[in-house]
């Protein structure tokens, strides 16, 4: 099992560097996103209720080609891009109680600095060498500045089926993997032109050097990785394959290096030359801790040099190779502390598996989740009772999630408290009972919870989420059938069952309260508010080592006894069905009777809005539909409906529009795409400024029962100020 390897030898408080992998600013989070974030940060919240100190920081991946070609296509400057996409991040971090010390970006000062003095003692440990290397090159891209090209931004017929439109590595349509150079009538994603092959010369990490071997070998097989993780690595250290499909033996060299024009930091001495993004990328987790601390004045280095610190990384299994190879490797030869654990979780699939795809409206989209008013602590504790210590995926399934919340946290955990809280209040001025230390039932049940809490802190500190869920729902089990038992509503009919009726919902509460620690992490907001209601200290995992300790005489102080406690308000609702329906709501697609399905596809028909009155194709040229190029697109204070959007459509001026979809668009998705512009409308003053035009968009008549507004855009290749015919 994979125990941090310090964890029982350290002093204490532990010292710990937590991080998950960084986004790419490129886009906004995904459900994958937010489970990773979920997933860190329940371990994180559990390690500071064990009186650990952690740093817990994240950053935006800042550089590479996308990002470049992105920013380039939206008309602002790579930096300005990066500042777009990470402004919109703390919504969704606040919004699920993803709390982080730190989040920076890899273009920052601090990252620059930091991957170049990895590279340059690197450079020092003779692990960096060059070689030339041919590439397709395509001289038209950015403007005719030309630029070589990833294997993503090359396509052609796949060498093996004659499939069109294949990228550069491997064949959507059968699977084959190849290398570029092997496609039939490749031609640039970027602009369309016939590449050309090129040398360049670039700089290699030497990986295949019998130090780094020996290293690795050392550091994936000593027992700390997942079991299945370093089985797979192991892998590496036999074979690979190459670009081309063909097999070689060891671990190959790195390529690190990227020709200008490149968003990236330059490589020392070598002007034109980039760190690859996958280089500095994880520097940036030092960086990001550098920026935090630099912050409160602690230093960076001295933090570091501490030889109890105990450094972590939260990734997904798609990025293995990066952590368990090459950044080890960066870390040990540049003569800085390597990892203490690489945390690997697989995927997570949406309703049995399906392949997320919001136009098909089978993905879980984080801010439409938050935007229904669905309480983030629902998917905080769905997702716990999936996660384990494994590398495996996991499926987020509506009526499973449903039926796990509500029967879970409201049937069971909640449920102590609603029935057994009242009385206190009502009939005991809201004072606690005590003296059940004699009573055999009560003792007994409270021996059990010390001994279930004591593995469900083993089973969190071992992320195994689940395990530490089901655990604490037994010990639900337990207070419930203790309730269920001594029926506090029926004995409150007889007043001389006073005492018992004071003792029972004293004695569920107690459990109550144990309950709250042992889902503390997962559901702080819920604890927060428990911790308020009973008047009692936050609640740390100090309480479980001592009902451990105290065993077989529990101090009155860990039962509550004569303890105040306020008045209790409900806690948390039931999901509520509607709201599932409302998130996984198809955008457009209505049933229809059979008998008005077309006779080709009775699987696809659709029920739409009737059509305008006729009208000629003069009436029709009449409007003058363009080609525009959305380069830029903003919020409008004061209205929650509108977007300003800055339109070019070929005019050699830009035309500013207003358009009512700020409710299903945030700017960033879509600055830089084409769409059609209205272009002769007359313009109208608007509370807001002047809006020159209209873009179109389509939306189903009703609204309600089918939500959605869809931004046309045009097939690639359409230029700005393009009729439309
Ligand atoms: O795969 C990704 O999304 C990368 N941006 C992860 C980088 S993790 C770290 F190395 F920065
Ligand atoms: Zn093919």
């Amino acid at each position: 099992m994979t125990t941090p390897a310090k964890a029982s030898s350290l002093p204490s408080p532990r010292q710990l560097f937590v991080t998950t992998a960084l986004p790419y600013a490129n886009g906004n989070f995904h459900i994958g996103h937010i489970m990773e974030y979920i997933q860190a940060d329940i371990w994180v919240r559990y390690q500071r209720m064990c009186g650990n100190e952690v740093n817990f920081v994240c950053a935006d991946d800042a550089h590479g080609a996308p990002i470049m070609i992105a920013a380039q296509k939206a008309g602002v400057t790579p930096r300005a891009f990066v500042d777009n996409i990470a402004a919109g991040r703390a919504q969704y971090l606040d919004g699920f109680h993803i709390k982080f010390d730190n989040w920076s970006h890899t273009d920052s000062e601090e990252n620059h600095v930091l991957a170049k003095e990895i590279y340059r003692d690197l450079k020092k440990a003779g692990l960096i060498e060059t070689k030339s290397i041919e590439q397709f090159f395509d001289p038209e891209a950015l403007e005719g500045k030309g630029m070589f090209l990833a294997d993503r931004f090359i396509k052609g017929e796949c060498p093996k089926c004659g499939a069109k439109d294949q990228y550069g590595d491997n064949c959507e349509n059968c699977g084959a993997v190849y290398s570029p150079t092997d496609l039939k009538n490749p031609y640039s994603a970027l602009s369309g032109a016939t590449p050309v092959l090129k040398a360049s010369e670039h700089f290699f990490f030497r990986l295949s050097d019998p130090r780094c071997v020996e290293f690795l070998e050392k550091w994936t097989q000593d027992g700390k990785l997942q079991p299945e993780v370093a089985n797979k690595v192991k892998e590496w250290f036999s074979t690979r394959t190459n670009a081309d499909g063909s097999t070689s033996t060891g671990l190959g060299d790195w390529d690190i290096s990227r020709d200008a024009p490149y968003f990236g930091i330059e490589i020392p001495d070598a002007p034109g030359k980039y760190f690859y993004v996958w280089l500095d990328a994880p520097v940036g987790y030092l960086a990001s801790l550098k920026n935090l601390l630099d912050k409160r004045g602690v230093d960076f280095k001295a933090y570091m040099a501490n030889p109890n610190l105990e450094q972590y990384h939260f990734i997904g299994k798609d990025i293995v190779t990066f952590h368990t190879l090459f950044w080890p490797a960066m870390l040990k030869f540049s003569g800085r502390k390597t990892p203490d654990n690489i945390f690997v979780h697989g995927f997570l699939t949406v309703n049995n598996g399906e392949k997320m795809s919001k136009s098909r409206g089978t993905g879980l989209d984080p801010l439409k989740y938050l935007g229904l008013g669905m309480n983030p602590e629902w998917l905080r504790y769905y997702l716990a009772t999936k996660l384990s210590a494994k590398n495996e995926d996991i499926d987020f399934n509506a009526e499973d999630f449903m039926l796990k919340v509500n029967s879970d946290l409201i049937g069971k955990y909640v449920n102590i408290a609603s029935r057994t809280a009242g009385f206190i209040s009502k009939k005991f001025d809201g004072q606690l009972a005590g003296g059940y230390e004699d009573s055999l039932q009560e003792m007994q049940i409270m021996s059990m919870f010390a001994d279930h809490l004591s593995v469900i802190k083993k089973d969190i500190e071992l992320r195994d989420f689940a395990k530490a869920i089901r655990l604490t729902m037994t010990l639900a089990d337990v207070a419930n059938s203790y309730v269920n038992d001594r029926a506090p509503w029926a004995i409150a009919k007889d007043e001389t069952k006073r005492d018992e009726l004071h003792i029972v919902c004293s004695f569920s509460l107690v459990l109550f309260r144990l309950l709250t620690l042992a889902l503390k992490a997962i559901l702080p907001i819920t604890a927060r508010q428990v911790e308020a209601f009973m008047k009692v200290e936050s609640l740390n995992w100090d309480l479980a080592d001592e009902l451990m300790e105290t065993k077989n005489r529990i101090a009155s102080k860990s039962l509550l006894s004569g303890h105040a406690i306020g008045e209790y308000k409900h806690l948390m609702q039931r999901v509520d069905i509607k709201q599932l329906d409302a998130l996984f709501e198809a955008p457009a697609v209505v049933e229809t009777a059979p008998q008005a399905a077309p006779d080709n596809d009775s699987s696809s028909s659709t029920t739409i809005e009737p059509l305008a009155p006729e009208i000629t194709i003069d009436d029709f040229s009449k409007i003058d539909l363009r080609i525009a190029k959305i380069v830029n697109c903003e919020a409008v204070e004061g209205s929650t409906k509108l977007l300003r959007l800055t339109l070019d459509a070929g005019e050699g001026k830009t035309r500013n529009v207003f358009s009512g979809i700020a409710s299903h668009y945030k700017p960033a998705d879509l600055i830089g795409k084409h769409t059609v512009m209205v272009a002769n409308l007359a313009p109208r003053k608007m509370k807001f400024g002047i809006s020159e035009g209209m873009v179109l968009a389509a939306s189903s008549a009703d609204e309600k029962s089918t939500p959605g507004i869809y931004v046309l855009e045009p097939v690639a290749g359409a230029e700005p100020g393009m009729r439309i015919r």
